[in-house]
């Protein structure tokens, strides 16, 4: 019997997808905030992704941009203030007034969300807060304890466009899954090198430079490719037909409907895309 705390994996065209809530619910909720990271729970995604950044007193905060401007009532760097005093920010009204008093939440706060559920979490590692060395106290050591603490190495990923920090959490823990940011041309890329250099779980294109044959190559390195972020149908579609592992969304709902409505079309009929 399946109960609410467990995740239900679609399938197209015979393959489980992984509809990756990305930032949680941001289409409908604020980016990176408790409610949108509770209604990705509630949405059938089974995973979620977020962004961990380190306060000036070198604490865990999920905020996606290096500058407070966009998403909160704060400005200037995220880097350049103390935890106390950006957990009193508003990180809700820029959004929507509906959601003012919305704080940025701790690491721990969302993963304390997901350890009695059966979602798989993909932690993003911002590459601004990467010190020159690995340090007792960096981002990489935290991140680890943090995911030990609350039960969560067989279901977390973590990734990074600052591949550095990939290697460091592989030499801290070459268990951990990590899997590698990349937003240009995949023609360029040297996959299998890097597949070995950074022991990746998976390859994380931007959906706009995706195409067939580079999923099949990733896939006969044993790798996963989720892009990101697809938004629109056509987004959808055209990464499914890609043969995508699974995708970054901010309308998980939207994500799901797509799979279902394709898989039921015959999947495979969009592989002629190559
Ligand atoms: O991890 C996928 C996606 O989040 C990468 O882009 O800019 O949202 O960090 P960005």
């Amino acid at each position: 019997m399946v109960t609410a705390d467990q995740v239900v994996r679609p399938q197209f065209s015979g393959r489980y997808i992984e509809v990756i809530a990305h930032r949680g619910c941001s289409g409908s909720y604020p980016e990176n905030t408790l409610p949108a990271f509770q209604a990705a729970k509630e949405s059938g995604a089974t995973m979620i992704e977020l962004d961990v950044t380190l306060t000036q007193d070198r604490k865990l905060i999920v905020i996606h941009d290096e500058t407070l401007d966009r998403t909160t009532s704060g400005r200037g760097e995220v880097g350049s203030w103390k935890f106390r005093e950006l957990r009193k920010l508003d990180a809700g009204s820029w959004f929507d007034p509906a959601f003012r008093g919305v704080r940025l939440p701790a690491l721990s706060q969302v993963l304390r969300l997901y350890c009695n559920h059966s979602m798989h979490v993909n932690i993003e590692i911002k590459p601004e807060c990467l010190d020159e060395h690995l340090q007792p106290d960096g981002i990489e050591y935290q991140v680890v304890h943090e995911i030990d603490r609350f039960y969560l190495r067989d279901r977390v990923i973590v990734s990074s466009f600052g591949w550095k920090i990939l290697e460091r959490i592989s030499a801290i823990d070459s268990s951990l899954r990590t899997a590698l940011l990349y937003e240009g041309n995949l023609k360029q890329i040297k996959l299998k090198k890097l597949s070995k250099k950074y022991k990746m779980f998976s390859f994380n294109p931007f959906w706009g430079k995706l195409y067939p044959d580079f999923v099949r190559r990733a896939h006969d390195l044993g790798l996963k490719v989720f892009p990101y972020t697809v938004n629109s149908w056509q987004e959808m579609a055209f990464s499914l037909c890609a043969g995508v592992d699974g995708a970054f969304t901010n309308y998980p709902n939207r994500f799901l409907q797509a799979i279902r409505d394709l898989d039921t079309l015959g999947g495979e009929a969009g592989n002629s895309t190559d």
